[in-house]
């Protein structure tokens, strides 16, 4: 049987262009048996091409001319970031009619509607596994093995720079700053960090996971986004204690028709599989009326998780050059699965409340008061004898579901109480 060659043109050489490239080198023959068609390393290109990536790129394949990368490649991969000339460097392949791999999820959040149009209209092949959840392979997932299913629930711990801060911060009560250098050291943090701690990388792959489970290109604007930056050591040792571990948490969720999506610090029970997801790594609940349950785990974010998703869709896309069968899986079709997009306040959810009070008495009993009247039921409540220096305590209030309306509404007038003494903190509970 012979074994086709495909040409591939990388467009940035940086920590993810290098991992493809040397996995390309190491593994082409492997890929060869698998799939019958042989990837070549034709180009990579970047400004920097001096710089030592930690893999020997053949003579002649490196330049720094992204439009000759283009031209001698039968498939593109764009790996600059960012959503300006990686925009100009996709849209460009396509028009030349060339097929691209990209795992620039914060392009696709914000553009992905004219990307796939342009592909749509060039019939050429736009694959983006990369874009979530690195190595993991949640997009073919939802996009071919879970098609037969209307989409529920998504729970994803979706950020491997935040899940390893949390991660550390809980086991070794590790200072939020250092970990985050250490994230990035370790090659898996965003060039700018707070793309990951304040949440918004997490937000672009909820919008790319929402918009192929539900047919509708969202973009960020309906994803209510917070991030993990506020997070206090104590809050972690709380929901410990409370049988819950605190994970930055994309929830996508369907309800009589209607979706809703948020990104956020939540409590999820401690005995759950997503809760035990640590440091670097990923995981994706995906519910759907026919599967039930899935779960997706694996490592989140680093090189060679994120090659190895560049490199299946590479492979991917050769197959249908190589038969003729180009689109047989479109990037994105729109087809609207939903009736609606719910707003935060009109959700509804169990909540984590911490308010730090002073110690005296008829304290509960007006806080309780103030939930009792916006129909807010306390399913679990802690305080401990031990008083901070400044003579305040903490007070730490579960609740049953309640609406975020309600809730929004006591925080008002819990505001107004003497008795406490700094802002409440607030956090969602998903019993997933
Ligand atoms: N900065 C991202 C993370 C990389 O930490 O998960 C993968 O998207």
């Amino acid at each position: 049987m012979t074994v086709k060659e495909i040409k591939i043109g990388i467009i940035g050489f940086g920590t993810v262009g290098a991992g493809v490239a040397a996995n390309i080198l190491a593994n082409s023959d492997v890929i060869a048996s698998r799939a019958g068609v042989k990837l070549v390393l034709a180009k990579v290109a970047d400004l920097d091409i001096t710089t030592d990536r930690g893999v020997r790129i053949p003579e002649g394949v490196l330049t720094t001319d992204a439009a000759e990368a283009i031209r001698e490649a039968d498939i593109v991969v764009e790996l600059v970031g960012g959503t300006t000339v990686a925009k100009k460097f996709i849209l460009d392949a396509i028009r030349a009619g060339k097929p691209v791999v990209t795992a620039n999820k914060a392009l696709l959040a914000l553009h992905g509607e004219e990307i796939f149009s342009a592909a749509e209209a060039a019939g050429v092949d736009v694959y983006y596994e990369a874009s979530v959840a690195g190595g993991i392979p949640i997009i073919k997932a939802l996009r071919e093995g879970l098609v037969s299913n209307r989409i529920h629930r998504i729970y994803g711990i979706m950020n491997g720079t935040c899940n390893y801060i949390l991660t550390r911060m809980e086991n070794e009560g590790a200072d939020f700053n250092t970990v985050l250098a250490d994230a990035q050291k370790l090659g898996y943090a965003e060039a700018n960090p707070s793309l990951d701690i304040d949440g918004f990388d997490t937000a672009h792959k909820t919008a790319i996971l929402a918009a192929l489970a539900f047919g509708e290109w969202f973009g960020l604007d309906p994803v209510h986004v917070e991030g993990i930056r506020d997070l206090e050591l104590a809050d972690l040792r709380y929901a410990e204690e409370l049988g819950y571990r605190i994970k930055l948490l994309s929830v996508i969720k369907e309800s009589e028709g209607n979706v809703q999506m948020s990104v956020r610090p939540t409590l999820i029970p401690r005995n759950t599989l997503l809760a035990n997801i640590s440091d670097v790594f990923n995981g994706v609940l995906v519910e759907g009326d026919t599967v039930g349950q899935t779960l997706f785990y694996g490592r989140g974010a680093g090189r060679n998780a994120t090659a190895s998703a560049v490199v299946a869709d590479l492979t991917d896309v050769a197959i249908n050059l190589a038969v003729g069968s180009v689109r047989r899986t479109p990037a994105f079709r729109s087809g609207k699965l939903f009736r609606r997009v719910l707003t935060m306040e009109e959700s509804e959810s169990r909540f984590y409340l911490r308010l730090q009070v002073r110690d005296c008495p008829g304290v509960i009993a007006s806080i309780a008061q103030i939930l009792a009247d916006k129909s807010i039921s306390i399913s679990s409540l802690i305080q401990h004898e031990r008083r901070e220096a400044d003579g305040t305590v903490a007070l730490v209030i579960l609740t049953h579901s309640a609406a975020e309306k309600s809730l929004r509404a006591a925080l008002a007038e819990l505001a107004t109480l003497s008795i406490n003494q700094s802002p409440v903190k607030l956090m969602r509970i998903e019993d997933i």
